[in-house]
């Protein structure tokens, strides 16, 4: 499959490089088309570089790790018109962090900056760090990965991308949900800044299912 990066930072090094491995057609887009394609190299399996125009243009899926929504920074915003892209980014999370009041998701930005696209959140939750295992290893420690998306084509597609990286989707329902994601990634960077435990990866444990003890659940009042 056509698989293509906006910018050639960590997350876009390491999910290109993993899906380049596993045979598909992968292009990097970056400011200058000349680190694009160094990295590209860099990365081998027939990876290719160019500028983020080419790399809107090349994706049959679009995977977008810069921090700002695409029309600051492509020239033709309709060549993501009907693409799926998926949004990997989280605020900035100084440390510091005072909790401020989240008026949009950012892929609810990205939504309004391309109408016409699809976009998925997805990915926003393993530290680039977590994605240095292969999927055979990824697959056996069982990790999850969340994502919401209004689309249910594009999130069928992606869920299958996340599982050929051995991650094991979540679907978190609609992109009105995907702010709950970037919540979920500042809870996860906070235990990662405090521990240094950049494998920590957010997920589901289900406990054991028993007999009710103390009585089953009650309807409370509010
Ligand atoms: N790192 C992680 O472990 C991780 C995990 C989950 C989610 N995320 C999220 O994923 C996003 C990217 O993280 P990252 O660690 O990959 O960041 P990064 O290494 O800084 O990469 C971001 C890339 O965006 C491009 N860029 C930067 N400023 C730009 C601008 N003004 N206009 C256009 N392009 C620009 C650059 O690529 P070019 O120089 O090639 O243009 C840069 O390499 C963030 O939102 C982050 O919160 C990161």
């Amino acid at each position: 499959m056509k698989l293509s990066f906006l910018g050639t930072g960590n997350m876009s090094r390491v999910i290109a490089g993993s899906f380049a491995e596993l045979g598909h057609e992968v292009f990097l887009g970056s400011r200058s088309a000349e680190k694009a394609c160094s990295i590209a190299k860099e990365i081998g399996f027939h990876a290719r570089g160019g500028t983020n125009d080419e790399a809107a243009d090349f994706g049959e899926v679009v995977f977008h790790s810069v921090r700002n929504v695409p029309s600051t920074f492509l020239q033709n915003i309709s060549l993501l018109d009907d693409k799926i892209i998926v949004d990997l980014n989280n605020r900035d999370f100084p440390r510091e962090y005072n909790g401020a009041e989240i008026v949009e998701s950012l892929a609810a930005s990205v939504q309004k900056d391309i109408p016409k696209a699809k976009i998925v959140k997805a990915l926003n939750n393993q530290a680039m760090e977590a994605l240095f295992a292969n999927p055979e290893a990824l697959r056996k420690s069982g990790v999850q990965s969340f994502i919401a998306g209004d689309h249910l084509e594009a999130k069928v597609l992606v869920a299958e991308l996340l599982q050929q990286l051995g991650l094991s989707p979540i679907d978190f329902g609609p992109l009105k949900n995907a702010w709950l994601l970037e919540v979920q990634a500042d809870i996860l960077r906070t235990y990662m800044f405090a521990t240094g435990k950049f494998l920590a990866t957010p997920g589901f444990i289900f406990a054991p299912e028993a007999p009710a003890r103390f009585g089953e659940r009650r309807k409370g009042e509010y």
